[in-house]
């Protein structure tokens, strides 16, 4: 069973679909814990409800990044954690923590990565983007998290269509019904079963048994 630990800073419905698929079976993992990085995070309800460890971990109680990111770090290594979701987790960490778990942190972004992402681009700041930019197409990206802001190894994308009326609220709606909690899930489970390779910082899915 994969020990996996996620970090949020929100309303969760990431970690939600992730729980969900943990408890059916989908994900062959366990969630050991969830840090969040502000107390008001309905993200830890969710956890608490389904009797996940819950730990509040804030940027201001530390001195640095830096340290903020080495607390994490002790943090999953001292529950042997293997897989870090980042779910709705709003702070830019220290390289440090990159560095700690290779291939091992994953990141949703809410746009098709290289599209609308790095710095400045998060929340409903990515979706204003892709409509001031006029796309017809946009969606979600899984990827490792490396030292630099949505760079890492692409995991999985999936496309959503953008519609004429669209409002960054509606875009980000139809972007996480359709795309986020689908590819999210599915990801983590295909790393629990050990089918997600990274070879010159591309990913390869290993096929699995056929059906
Ligand atoms: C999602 O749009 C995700 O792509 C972005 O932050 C949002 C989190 O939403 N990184 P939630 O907390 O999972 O509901």
């Amino acid at each position: 069973m994969l020990r996996i630990g996620a970090l949020v800073s929100g309303g969760g419905t990431n970690l939600q679909k992730i729980i969900d698929s943990v408890n059916s079976g989908d994900i062959k993992g366990e969630i050991v814990s969830v840090v969040s990085s502000s107390p008001n995070a309905y993200a830890l309800e969710r956890a608490k409800k389904n009797n996940i460890e819950t730990s509040v971990l804030r940027l201001r109680d530390f001195g640095s990044r830096r340290e903020y990111s080495e607390a994490l770090i002790k943090h999953f290594r001292e529950r042997n954690v293997e897989l870090i979701v980042l779910a709705g987790f709003m702070i830019i960490l220290d390289p440090v923590f990159a560095d700690a778990f290779p291939n091992r942190i994953m990141n949703i972004h809410p746009a098709l990565i290289p599209s609308f992402c790095g710095e400045g681009f998060y929340g409903l700041h990515v979706h204003e983007a892709a409509l001031a930019k006029g796309v017809k197409v946009t969606g979600a990206t899984v990827h490792f998290v490396d030292g630099k802001a949505d760079n890492g190894p692409i995991i999985m994308q999936k496309a959503v269509e953008v519609m004429d009326d669209d409002t960054p609220e509606s875009l980000q709606k139809r972007v996480m019904e359709q795309a986020e909690w689908i590819i999210f899930p599915k990801a983590i489970s295909l790393f629990a079963e050990g089918r997600i390779k990274v070879y010159e910082n591309k990913v390869k899915i290993l096929k699995g048994d056929l059906k």
